[in-house]
């Protein structure tokens, strides 16, 4: 049976030790905007790392990138964004409060991006029936609207040259526009992929649930690029491969799920999607969306080539988006900038596209509510965060058991040495017992003591976090002890 946890359990272990506090929270907080503290940016950069080590350094068949937030607007035109990412919104006409459609749906399920506003107008037809989440009045909603997701900037400082920019709201993106680029300058071949880690922002309608659904947040993103006919392949590849990379990062597997979905559900360019789901302790069914896992078949490249065709008009637009629509593919698309040309089979085809994507943001907390566990230790309660070592934002505490006798001076010494390896943290303030509950709310893996036998021997104690088992050790292999238990 899995563990049942608080998510206010979880927010309020983040604010006592410092992994995740509210933005600007001495001017009284942002809404749905946090700041990582010294605990929580360890942990979120151990994620990113987990999944960079793994989608990328650990593969011949994948590359990085890391492009800029603002890109330029055609970008948005040729994705779609521009003209359908929307939210369509409802107010209640009781107590003003505006809610996303889809989300007074029975079911509760997150709907991928592209498809909310369909999603949603399947519920429209129902809000008579349906209740405000804010004052339970039912039936009370008014005639439903769009709402534009993407946060819109200007760039430039001269009137003439001002142009209106949106903020990435996806990472997506910027991989497909430099799908050329990285062609031409490394010797991929299809089948391979592009990934990419970074910011995303979304004006949310509706944001929720402590760091899961926030207006800005981390995408980990791969687009797999693979040849017309072997997509299907790739796609339960992906699938099969991204479920294991949660839970060989210690995410226990009864609380983790692929959930197909039903065509209806899927974007219009989408073949296939699927979401891995983690049952988090909040929202109507607990599963919930952790990452989404699709087959967007050779959309967007293909878009991105209308795009490149519309160049000329949107210059004779006045540059305004609104006022354009993209041409139409000619007969000769597969051979257009954005194909490929298989060497060896001499085919040309414009590639279809596996998309894994994930949120690092989300990640991290589904990470933190599965670590997270309380138990019974001598009539009292010990909150321990059980993360796999890879993710422990400090894999080793060192403390001297007293500050005398020599103690810290052998303790520093262990300190400065692991410290060049890995994460750690010195402590010898306060009872020896209060510093490894400390640590065991951090997620630290072990904690290494100094004590009066350490002068004697030249051997320290080693607690493992989990078991809390003690053991002693050589001071001078203490490193290849912990590297080994560490698995580096
Ligand atoms: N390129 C495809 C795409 O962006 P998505 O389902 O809209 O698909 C992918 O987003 C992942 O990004 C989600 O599964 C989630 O982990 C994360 N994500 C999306 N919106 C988010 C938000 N407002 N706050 C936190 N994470 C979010």
């Amino acid at each position: 049976m899995a563990k049942i946890t608080k998510l206010d359990d979880i927010v309020s272990l983040c604010k006592r030790r410092g992994f995740i506090f509210q933005s600007s929270e001495i001017y009284g907080g942002l809404a749905s905007c946090y700041d990582y503290g010294p605990l929580g940016v360890e942990l979120k950069r151990n994620v990113r790392n987990a999944w960079w080590k793994r989608v990328v350094q650990m593969r011949d068949d994948i590359v990085g990138l890391d492009c800029s937030i603002l890109m330029h607007p055609m970008v948005w035109k040729a994705s779609g964004h521009a003209d359908k990412f929307a939210d369509l919104v409802t107010v209640c006409r009781k107590c003003n409060t505006r809610s996303r459609v889809d989300h007074l749906a029975d079911d509760g399920e997150e709907h991928t991006a592209h498809v909310r506003v369909e999603a949603a107008m399947a519920e429209a037809g129902e809000l008579a029936r349906k209740k405000c989440p804010a004052c339970g009045a039912v039936g009370q909603f008014a005639e439903p609207m769009a709402f534009r997701l993407m946060f819109e900037t200007e760039m430039g400082a001269n009137v003439d040259d001002t142009m209106t920019l949106f903020l990435r709201p996806e990472t997506a993106q910027g991989i497909f526009v430099n799908f050329r680029n990285v062609m031409d300058s490394t010797r991929v071949k299809v089948p391979f992929g592009i990934a990419q880690i970074g910011k995303s922002f979304r004006n949310e309608v509706t944001t929720k649930a402590f760091i899961f659904r926030t207006r800005e947040f981390e995408q980990a993103e791969l687009e797999f690029f693979c040849a017309p006919g072997t997509d299907d392949q790739w796609y339960e590849y992906w699938k099969a491969e991204r479920f294991r990379w949660y839970t060989d990062l210690g995410i226990q597997g009864e609380n983790l799920r692929l959930r197909e979905h039903d065509p209806d559900e899927l974007a219009h360019y989408a073949k296939g999607c699927v979401d891995v789901e983690y049952r988090f302790p909040f929202g109507s069914g607990d599963w919930q969306e952790l990452e989404g896992i699709a087959n967007r078949t050779d959309f967007d490249l293909r878009q991105h080539q209308r795009g490149m065709r519309t160049m000329n008009d949107w210059y004779e637009a006045g540059r305004d988006l609104t006022k354009i629509t993209l041409k139409e593919e000619d007969a000769d698309y597969i051979k257009g900038p954005l194909s490929y040309f298989n060497e060896e089979t001499k085919e040309r085809f414009v590639p279809y596209v596996i998309e894994p994507s994930a949120g690092i943001d989300r990640s991290t907390l589904a990470f933190l509510v599965d670590a997270y566990d309380e138990e019974e230790v001598k009539g009292e309660t010990r909150n321990v965060l059980r993360f796999h070592p890879d993710l422990a934002p400090v894999k080793a505490a060192i403390f001297p058991l007293v500050k005398k006798d020599g103690m810290p001076e052998i303790a520093r010494k262990i300190y400065d040495d692991l410290k060049a390896r890995f994460t750690c943290f010195y402590d010898e303030k306060g009872a020896v017992g209060r510093r490894y509950r400390r640590q065991d709310e951090a997620g630290t893996p072990f904690c290494i003591t100094v004590d009066g036998q350490s002068k004697e021997d030249n051997t320290v104690t080693v607690r493992d976090r989990d078991s809390m088992e003690q053991i002693r050790v050589g001071a001078d292999q203490i490193r290849g002890y912990l590297m080994e238990r560490l698995g580096m």
